[in-house]
């Protein structure tokens, strides 16, 4: 079974749907380019035995700034699984990416602890089809409490106005599933890749449409913190004896 490091204070970002194709490593890459650009050293952690983050990295030029890579996939004879695993201590943020294929039990692991879950989905109808079952998934076995709105979807390689974008739309609306960002199918993406960067170090005046949305991530993701102190006292709150909560509620709201 995968394992995944647990920390209070580690931002764990999952990102993951089964359908291959659908943006995970593009999206992974391109949000370690944008934390890494901001001073901290982030991690990635590759889970796909493709192994197409890792092979990003070492194509990554050496004066960009550093990414910190664990090649999860990886079975290694001469060390323990969590020394393989381990993420260096001054690690603010841990970005996972994770292969077509997921047993449930693996589906729990990586996201357990997770601050947020980014499921990248081409807007088609085979694609939605895929997508309803891993948002399924995710809802039902690995019992991401919608309440934690730590999940969201990306809209990957849209073309604008589609039939099939505003279906995507009217069927995450009918899950309360936030869409934070639509990405453009652009060629920046595929190039960003070929050469180890992410869009946010190519030239700015090429990618300023693709880095509003990239920035549109970074914001709801950046966001955990209140996502989770909020989703806690609502959790405490609930857990109170009815008696308590009307008090509570005389006491914030006063008493008519
Ligand atoms: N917005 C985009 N515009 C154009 N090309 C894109 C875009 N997003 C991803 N791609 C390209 O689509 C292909 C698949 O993307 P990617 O490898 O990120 O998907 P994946 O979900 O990680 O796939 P797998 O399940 O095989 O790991 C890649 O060649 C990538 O460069
Ligand atoms: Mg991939």
């Amino acid at each position: 079974m995968l394992g995944t490091p647990s920390r209070n204070n580690l931002n764990k970002i999952v990102v993951l749907n089964p359908k291959g194709g659908c943006g995970k490593s593009t999206l992974v890459t391109n949000l370690a380019a944008i934390y890494a650009r901001s001073g901290a050293t982030p991690a990635i952690m590759d889970y796909d035995p493709q192994g197409s983050t890792m092979a990003w990295l070492a194509k990554r030029p050496k004066n960009r700034p550093e990414i910190h890579g664990i090649a999860a996939y990886k079975n290694s004879m001469q060390a323990t699984r969590s020394w393989q695993l381990r993420v260096p201590n001054n690690t603010a943020t841990l970005i996972i990416d994770s292969p077509a294929s997921l047993s449930h039990d693996d589906l729990r692991e990586l996201t357990r602890d997770s601050t947020s879950i980014l499921v990248p989905i081409l807007p088609s109808a085979l694609d939605i089809h895929a997508a309803a079952r891993c948002i399924a998934d995710l809802l039902l076995v690995a019992k991401v409490d919608r309440r934690e709105r730590k999940l969201a979807v990306v809209a990957n390689r849209t073309r604008k106005n589609t039939k099939s974008l505003a279906k995507l739309i009217q069927f995450l609306d009918s899950l309360g599933i936030p869409i934070v960002a639509v990405l453009r199918d652009s060629q920046t993406f595929v190039r960003a890749a070929d050469e180890g960067v992410g869009i946010c170090e190519m030239q700015p005046s090429r990618v300023k449409q693709d880095m509003e949305q990239l920035d549109k991530i970074i914001s709801w993701l950046d966001a955990w913190p209140d996502r989770r102190r909020t989703s806690n006292a609502a959790t405490a709150i609930n857990r109170q004896p009815l008696s308590e909560r009307s008090n509570l509620h005389r006491t914030q709201f006063g008493s008519a």
